[in-house]
This record gives structure tokens, C-alpha cells and sequence, in this order.
């Protein structure tokens, strides 16, 4: 009698070893490049995940590259979103999202705009998710932007049509901020009287949402913002746990991370053009969340 029953154990550990362990299968992943850039940029990544995880669809935006990753964040939000739900269409058991710098703040946006996605974990990839008060990625098209007075520019009608201008946020002159920005107050529901409540049903229902950023970043200033920290208006930064938009869970962070969905990475030593660049970033920071 024992030895027949363990001969059948033997032999549907057999059966399942063979017909449904043959290989782990991976949900799609979909990756958003950073600003002046295009989806050449993000190609370590996108080979990494496909040799390490095989079998992964990664979907690698084209879309907004170079030049027109400068048009406005919500007009970008709109029509990578729609890849976005359409990807998911196609792998209804959800996908994972991937952005870096600008590219993750975009991805955020879709999340909240769409809150009808099925992504499961989304990973920022130094991403300045609480704005950007810094111009060093700017002087390429504006050599002689100065942070103290980029607002001028930025926080004004034309300003406002630019991708950098939308999420620009500088902490001493908040009421242009509000005023103006059609974007990052709106998507951050920190604006009077506007609480959108979509926004905050597209991150929670997320599985995990990670952060990644590091002190040496270089370009995403403060380099916090990765992280939703941010300045007060006296150049102190604040954590994201002691900031507002956590504090009334606006858009649901404090819910994720209740929950330990929310995850954030200090990786030190890491300039701005390697997170995207360096194998190590993939295997140790990307690779872990993508299920
Ligand atoms: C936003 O609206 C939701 C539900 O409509 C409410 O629970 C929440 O308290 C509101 N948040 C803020 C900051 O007003
Ligand atoms: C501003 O920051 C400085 C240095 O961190 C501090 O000494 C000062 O009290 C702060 N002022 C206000 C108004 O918070
Ligand atoms: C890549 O990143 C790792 C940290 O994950 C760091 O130790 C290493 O020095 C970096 N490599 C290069 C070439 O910068």
C-alpha cells in the first residue's frame, strides 16, 4: 500500500515536472525612455531583462524621442497611455512598467490616467517624480537657464508647453507653481479644490510601486524628488513620509506603503547616464521586481 501510493507521488511529481514546470513565465514589460533621448537609450535594459528573464515581451517606447520628448507631459501621457492599455490588453494576466528620469514620471501619470491598467509592479528609475528644481540637464537647450530664474520662463503660457516646464517646481515661487503648471499639481491632486480621485485608484491597485534614486545622481535636483521627497521653501528637503502629498494620501502613497507595496532604493555612487547604462543597476534594482 505505501509503496504504491509513493509510486504514484513519483509519478505526478514526474507529470508536473515535465508538462508544467518547464519554464517560469514572465509578464510583459513595457519601458519609457528619459527626455532628449529614444528607446536606443534604454536597450541595456530592455537586452538585460530578455537574456536574464527569457521568454519576456518588453515593449521598448518609440515614441517622443529626441526633440519631441520636450512636448507636453500630458500630451505624452495620452499617447503612450494608450500603448499602454493596449499592451495590456494583449497580456490580460498584467504587465510590469518600467520609466527613467522623465520617462518614470510619465509612467506614474499613466497609472493615475488610466487607472484601468493592469500593470502589477511599476519601478521608477531615478525619476523626479516630486518635480525638478536643477536646469544641469537643461543647458543643452538653454545654456544660460539659471534655476532662479527659469521660472519666468517656465511658469507662463508658453512655458507651460514644454515637458520640463510642466513638472518644473520651484520652491520659492509656489504660487507661479500652482498658477501655472497645468501638470505635476494636477497629477499630484495638490491643487485647491481639485481631488481626482482616479488618480489615486491607478497606484494603489498597483502590486508594488519601486523607487530608485542616489545622492550622486547629479541631475534630478533635489535627487530626493526620486524618492518624492522635495524642498520646503527654505532649500530643506523634505522626506515624502513628512510631505502633504503622504501625509492626506493624496494620490495613495501612504496606502502602498501601509500596505508594503512601496518600496524605495538609495543606490550611492550612481550618476544620472548609468542607471540605464550599468548591467549591475538591471540585475541587482530591476530584475528583483519583475515577476
Ligand atoms: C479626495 O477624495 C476622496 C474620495 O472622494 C477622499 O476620501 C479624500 O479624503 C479626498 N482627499 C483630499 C486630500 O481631499
Ligand atoms: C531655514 O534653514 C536654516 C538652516 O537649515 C534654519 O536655521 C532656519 O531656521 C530655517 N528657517 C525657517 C524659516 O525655517
Ligand atoms: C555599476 O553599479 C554598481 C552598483 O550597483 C557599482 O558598484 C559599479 O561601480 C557600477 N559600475 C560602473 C562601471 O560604474
Amino acid at each position: 500500500m505505501t509503496s504504491k501510493n509513493s509510486v504514484i507521488q513519483i509519478y505526478l511529481f514526474l507529470i508536473n515536472l515535465i508538462f508544467y514546470n518547464e519554464a517560469k513565465s514572465y509578464h510583459a514589460v513595457v519601458i519609457i525612455h528619459g527626455v532628449l533621448t529614444g528607446s536606443e537609450s534604454m536597450e541595456l535594459i530592455s537586452n538585460r531583462i530578455k537574456e536574464m528573464h527569457p521568454g519576456t515581451p518588453v515593449y521598448n517606447t518609440i515614441r517622443f524621442a529626441g526633440w519631441s520628448s520636450l512636448k507636453p507631459m500630458w500630451k505624452q501621457v495620452e499617447e503612450i497611455g494608450m500603448d499602454v492599455l493596449s499592451i495590456g490588453v494583449a497580456f490580460p494576466e498584467g504587465i510590469n512598467l518600467i520609466g527613467y528620469s522623465q520617462g518614470g514620471l510619465l509612467a506614474r501619470a499613466i497609472l493615475q490616467r488610466f487607472p484601468m491598467h493592469n500593470v502589477r509592479n511599476f519601478i521608477s528609475l531615478s525619476s523626479p517624480q516630486a518635480g525638478q528644481y536643477g536646469t544641469r540637464f537643461l543647458r543643452l537647450i538653454f545654456p544660460d537657464l539659471a534655476c532662479e530664474t527659469a521660472y519666468e520662463l517656465f511658469y507662463s503660457r508658453l512655458g507651460q508647453y514644454t515637458s520640463v516646464g510642466n513638472y518644473w517646481n520651484d520652491p520659492h515661487h509656489q504660487e507661479f507653481y500652482y498658477k501655472y503648471s497645468k501638470f505635476l499639481p494636477y497629477v499630484n491632486n495638490e491643487i485647491n479644490g481639485f481631488n481626482n480621485s482616479d488618480y489615486k485608484i491607478g497606484l494603489t491597485k498597483l502590486k508594488r510601486i519601486i523607487l530608485i534614486g542616489g545622492p550622486n545622481d547629479g541631475v534630478i535636483t533635489p535627487w530626493e524628488s526620486s524618492h518624492f521627497g522635495y524642498y520646503d521653501n527654505n532649500n530643506t528637503v523634505i522626506d515624502m513620509r513628512d510631505r502633504d502629498i503622504y501625509k492626506f494620501d493624496r494620490i495613495g502613497l501612504k496606502t502602498l506603503d501601509k500596505q508594503g507595496k512601496l518600496k524605495t532604493i538609495t543606490v550611492p555612487g550612481i550618476s544620472h547616464t548609468e542607471w540605464h547604462t550599468n548591467i549591475s543597476i538591471v540585475d541587482q534594482f530591476l530584475l528583483p521586481y519583475l515577476d
